[in-house]
Formats: structure tokens, sequence, C-alpha cells
């Protein structure tokens, strides 16, 4: 959802920010663009585009920018079309600011009226732009005065003042090469501290690995940086007193590697991430999970009635993938609500409600201002997140991290499985806190000890499930089904495919079909069905005879080959047989790889599909 990226050092600016914007690009990646401030040009030098990263790149080599200071944009279009004008860093129509933004500035027809009638023009149709010639306007007020210090910080905690909205924003001040801005309310930004330079991005991923310490800003908050020295202080004028962190990724984390995509790498690295998301998570018998971060005691937790979990899309998925493990092994009740609706729903919550929110890169607006309305009506907000140092997971009242390294491809896969693996460890947890035996308890812990190995067998498949992909990658409907815990699996399957390869796709629970969706059905139309062994297996091989009847292609995704009659899977996709608690999460992996290969089939830009972006940081 846009990223940012501001750099002042003593090496060449512009290298250093298209590098960092690579890393970015996954937050939106319809246009690009970076300012440079140089000794000698009054004005930084702006190269932007509606392109991708690597297009701006070529221009800037051509370009030699120079200077050692400037700042950087990946756009993902909200207030005007996808153009070479609309893309940032915009540039004030005095010339004197330059500014680049991530998020929404809500107010901005007001303001651009109010700067129209002092004189200031607007080249694009961004609510940015307004924001870049109201700080310009600050700033000439306050060099006409020819009081204060600090003009740029102050014009720019001027202007915010008069922002309604949500940005992460990076400034540049013409003729001054070595001073940048930053500034965040609902927006991420971090400061990057290094030796002789500093930087701010929208992620640490930005950084690289180029810098040694990071401070998380708080919503609110002001940073003035320069290459030796970085002042932080809130909107009105308090100073603050920096944190650092250690950045706790490595570098490579990051990388392609050997792989042709992210979503590819990161299918094939759940052995480990999911190995990440247990490490020290059993207790010492075996018998239950434990959570250091939870900040409740085994008291508090056990007067918990009722469980709410907030999330968007894929979360979404995970926190109904969460209701089904929780009321099955701890007999809790849990809702499930969109983070989107639940703030504006007004939701009549019981007393003894505890609030999970689910969300990978804990910096969702919808999850994230979810969280703060449950928190403002006074309720305990638990998050279950992957990027440490995030808002959500920063404003939450305790929580797990998932511990699933960062997850660059768009559509997510080992933050998903990383997500329900957690959730199934909570279950157990309130499970062995209430009525779950312990001879019980420890057959789930060793059934997720198995995991990561179990996993790895299914990955041995992937050539198999290449191979049905191409077969049916020309089709445009597909149906997922799945039933109990497996729906909220078919609805994950569904998606995936949907992002990645603009295919129409639908999740059910298998026996839904009949009510409506069994019209779909054609020779043309491939359903995706989840038939485990167990209590619902019957019961879904009716399901798929419907399918069968009405000449559907299945494929079906099962531990249990044999007992299926013969003829009624078209293509098979084995599961190797396990605890119940564990397979969802092995059954993600076959429906991860089946969307993946359709996607490649049919030439779709895999990890930055059309209209998508990672993290959706605007309502
Ligand atoms: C996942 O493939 C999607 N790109 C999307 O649904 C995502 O899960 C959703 O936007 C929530 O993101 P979060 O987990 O970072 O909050």
């Amino acid at each position: 959802m846009c990223g940012i990226i501001g750099y002042t050092g003593r090496q060449e600016a512009a290298s250093i920010l298209l590098e960092g914007l690579k890393r970015l690009e996954y937050r939106g990646y319809d246009s690009a663009g970076i300012a440079v401030c140089t000794q000698t040009q009054p004005v930084p030098r702006i190269l932007k585009k509606a392109a991708r990263v690597e297009v701006l790149s070529r221009m800037a080599k051509e370009a030699r920018m120079g200077g050692s200071c400037g700042i950087g944009h990946t756009r993902w279009a909200t207030h005007g079309g996808v153009s070479d004008r609309n893309a940032h860093p915009h540039l004030s129509s005095d010339g004197a600011i330059i500014l680049a933004h991530n998020g929404v500035i809500e107010n901005y027809v007001q303001l651009r009226n109010s700067l129209s009638a002092l004189g200031y023009t607007f080249a694009s149709e961004t609510d940015t732009e307004v924001l870049a010639n109201l700080v310009a306007m600050h700033l000439a007020r306050l060099e006409k005065s020819g009081l204060g210090e600090n003009l740029l910080e102050e014009a720019v905690r001027m202007a915010l003042a008069e922002v309604e909205g949500t940005y992460g924003i990076a400034v540049l001040r013409s003729g001054h090469p070595d001073e940048i801005v930053g500034a965040r309310k609902g927006s991420p930004l971090v400061l990057g501290v290094g030796r002789n330079e500093n930087m701010i991005a929208s992620d640490v991923t930005a950084f690289g690995g180029r810098m040694q310490n990071v401070v998380y800003l708080e919503d609110g908050q002001i940073v003035r940086m320069c290459r030796d020295d970085f002042v932080i202080s809130t909107l009105s004028n308090q100073s603050v007193s920096p944190v650092l962190n250690e950045i706790n990724w490595r570098l490579e984390d990051a990388e392609l590697g050997s792989f042709p995509h992210f979503m590819l790498k990161e299918i094939f690295e759940q052995p480990t991430s999911l190995e990440n998301a247990m490490r020290g998570r059993f207790s010492q018998d075996g018998s239950t999970a434990q959570f250091g971060g939870l900040n409740m005691s085994a008291r508090e937790l056990r007067q918990v009635d009722r469980i709410l979990f907030l999330g968007c899309g894929t979360a979404w998925h995970a926190c109904q993938l969460a209701k089904h493990m929780i009321e099955r092994y701890a007999r809790i009740p849990v809702d499930v609500e969109y983070s989107s609706e639940f703030r504006y729903r007004n939701s009549p919550l019981e007393k003894n409600t505890l609030v999970f929110t689910i969300s990978q890169s804990g910096e969702t607006l919808d999850t994230l201002e979810a969280q703060r309305e449950a928190q403002r009506k006074g309720y305990r907000v638990l998050g279950i997140s992957n990027v440490v140092g995030s808002t959500i997971a920063r404003e939450n009242d305790g929580g797990i991290f998932q511990h699933s390294g960062p997850e660059i491809g768009v559509a997510s896969t080992k933050a998903f499985t990383a997500q329900v693996l957690v959730a199934t460890m909570l279950a157990l947890y309130f499970g062995r806190m209430r009525d779950l035996s312990f001879a019980d308890g420890r057959e789930m812990v060793k059934a997720f000890q198995s995991l990561p190995g179990l996993v790895s067998q299914v990955l041995g498949h992937a050539a198999e499930v290449e191979r049905i992909a191409k077969k049916y990658a020309d089709c445009n409907d597909f149906l997922f089904l799945g039933r109990l815990e497996m729906f909220p699996i078919a609805l994950e399957g569904a998606l995936k495919l949907k992002e990645i390869s603009y295919i129409h796709a639908e999740g059910y629970p298998a026996a839904e079909m009949k009510h409506g969706p069994i019209a779909l059905i054609c020779p043309e139309c491939p359903t995706v069905a989840i038939a485990m062994a167990g209590e619902m297996f019957r019961k879904c091989v009716s399901s798929i005879q419907e399918v069968k009847a009405r000449k559907g292609p299945v494929i079906v995704i099962t531990d249990c080959p044999d007992e299926l009659p013969d003829g009624l899977a078209d293509e098979l996709l084995l599961i190797p047989s396990a605890h119940q608690c564990i397979l969802p999460i092995l059954t993600t992996i076959p429906l991860q790889l089946l969307s993946y290969h359709i996607a490649v089939a049919r030439g779709c830009d895999v990890d930055k599909p059309r209209n998508l972006a990672k993290s959706v940081t605007v309502e």
C-alpha cells in the first residue's frame, strides 16, 4: 500500500533508494519515483514513472542523479489514476518542498481549495500534492516571519495539524541537501540508524542490512534527520527518547535465492517457518503449548468465556480455523468478524470476551482500527502477527509472534500456515486449561512436532501438482469444497487462486454446493474437493458424486485414496495420514502449489498480482 524511503549519508543516494524501493515494491507497484538533492542544484532532481522500479532504475542510471540525500516511493494508487504525473514524489508548486506519502488525506478537497485561493497550483490528481503544497505554504510563512529554527520540521508539524486521514511521509526541502523529515499517523514508518547515514522507510526490509539499529516510530511522531544525527518529537512538539531495536532477520530471508518467485520460495520455506513458530512453545512434559507474550495469568485466561477473532483476507481465514480448533479442543465459543465490519458494527460483546487480532503485516488499517475499537470498549486484545515492531503488535495488550520471516510474495502462504499452527496451539493451550486430557495433549504435541517433516513430504509431490495445474490452467471458474475445518481451507484455496491467476474461484462447505453453486458445474468448471478420512468423508464423497453426475472435473485432496469410489476423482492429490489438528495445514500446501502453477502457466505476475498490495494501510 505504497512504500516510502529516505536516505541521507555519504554514499550515492539514488542506488540506495532504488535498492530499497525494490524491497518495498510488494507494497504497491503501479508507479515508482525518487528525488535526490545535490550540492549544486537548488531544487532536488525528481525521476518518476508509471512503471516498475526496474524501469526507474534504468532511467536513473542514464540520468546520473548524483547527490547523497533523497527520498523515494513505490505507489499503489488511491487518489488519481496510474500515470507519470500522479507518481510520487510530488513537488510543491513554489518548488520548495518535495514529498512522498503513503496513506490517504481525507480532507484534501477543502485543503486544495484554500491552497488554490492562495495561488498554489496542482499538476496531479493526488491528495499528496495537496500535502506538499500545504507544507510549502507553512514553510513560506515561517521563512517570512524570520523566526525559529528547523523550519522544515516546523512546517511539516503545522501542515499535519490541518490534515485528516492517514500518512507516512518523507519530505525534502529545496536547497537543504542533508535534511529529511518523516512523520506517521496510521501508516508505518521506521527510522534506520547507521554510521554516518540514516534512513527512513515503510518497513525494515527496505534497509537491506545497511542499518545497524531501527526505531519504530509511533503514530503522531515526527523525525528530523541528517547524516550524523536524528531527533524525534511528537506532533505537539514534545521530545521523544528513541528506543533502538536490533533488526531481527537475515538479509537472505528477503532475497529470492534460486527460486523464480518469492511465492514459491515461501511455500518451500514452510517446514522451517512452522518449526520456528513452535520453537520453545511446548511445556516440558510435552502435553501443552506455552506462550511468553500473552501477558495474562492462567487464572485470567481460565475466566475467558468467549473469544472473538478479527482479521482480513487470508488472516480472516486463519481466524475461521481458530474458531474450529478452539471450539473443538477447548470448548470455548469463538466468534469471527471481518475487521472492517467490526470497527463500524458496534457489536455487543459479552463481559468475559477475549479478543484476538490476526495480521501478518501488523499494519492492516482495518485490523488496527478494529483492535483500537475493542480496546476503547475496554476489552483486552491479544494479537497474532509476523512483524515485530508493527503497529498492531505494539498497540495490543500481548500476543504471539509467528516468526515466519519476511513474507514478500503478495499472496500469503507461509504466514497463513503459521497463523493456523499458532491458533491450533492456542486451542491446545486453552483446552488443557479445561477438559482436554494429558494424553490427548501429548498426542497433539507429537503431531505438531511431526508437522515440518510431513509438510516436506507433501512438498515432495510438487511436480504432480504442477502437472495438474497445467492441465486445468485454461479454465475460468473453479469451485473449492471442504467441510468443518476444511471449509476455511477451501476458502483460502479459492482466494489464493483468484488473487494470482485472476480466475473466478469460490469456496463453499461441500454440502452447501447443492443450494446454488451447483449451477456452475460443467466440464469447464473444475472442483477441488478436500475429502479427508473421518466423520465427514462419506458426506464429502456424496458431494463429489453430485459434481461428477454433472460432468464437472474433480481434483480430490485426500489422505485415504483407497476409500474413494473408482473413477470418482479425475485427479488425486495425496496427503499423509496425520492427527486431525494438523490436517488443515497439510491440505493447504497442495492448494498453494496449485494456484502458483496455474498462475505461472497463465503467464501472470505471481509475486505482484494486478491491483493488489501486500499491506493494506488504507480503509
Ligand atoms: C493474502 O494472500 C492477501 N494478500 C490478503 O488477503 C491479506 O491476508 C490481508 O490483506 C490481511 O493482511 P494482514 O495479514 O497483513 O493483516
